[in-house]
């Protein structure tokens, strides 16, 4: 199976994207989700590759960057328009993935471990809110430990923007402030 080209995958989804790149739920957040969730699956053994994509589908098509119901399910299904043309993955990935994206803004736990890792690297994020998260709405060990918390909500709270944005998805934030 090929590698995902984030660069095209992400240029793609952003040419509909509703709101502001730079916005609390654009590409910065997506950036650190990715990478809260690579942190995560050291430890959780989650399927890498489906919390990548959740990371860069999740708040995909949001149309507010407040209260909006239904964005997950959006998302999972630009998910699944993309699949097979924008990137490649295994029917029972796919699944996970699709779980992922249309169940993340209404449901705490999941008993899938790669789901659940998606989720708390989302959550994990929510300090550019100005929302300490709580480790009530983490589901895995490793989300819930205070060191990870305290490293994810330092960079959520300073909104960092990995430096590999520019690299690996061809995104300059800075050219869109
Ligand atoms: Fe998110």
């Amino acid at each position: 199976m090929a590698a995902v080209d984030f660069a095209s995958l992400v240029a793609a989804i952003l040419e509909d994207y509703a709101l502001p790149i730079t916005g609390f739920h654009g590409v910065a957040h997506w950036a650190r989700v990715f990478e809260n969730g690579m942190r995560l699956a050291d430890e959780t053994d989650a399927r890498r590759e489906v919390v990548q994509l959740f990371a860069v589908f999740h708040d995909s098509r949001r149309i507010t960057e407040h209260f909006d119901p239904g964005h997950g399910q959006r998302g999972a299904e630009l998910a699944k328009a993309m699949r097979g043309q924008w990137f490649e993955l295994p029917d029972e990935d796919f699944e996970l993935l699709y779980l992922a994206c249309a169940g993340h803004t209404d449901q705490r736990t999941h008993p899938d471990v790669t789901v659940q890792t998606c989720w708390d690297a989302d959550r994990l994020d929510l300090g550019r809110t100005g929302i300490i998260p709580h480790a009530d709405y983490l589901g895995t060990e490793v989300a819930r430990r205070r060191d990870t918390m305290h490293w994810a909500d330092g960079r959520a709270s300073f909104h960092l923007v990995p430096d590999w944005i520019s690299q690996d998805w061809k995104v300059d934030l800075a050219t869109f402030s």
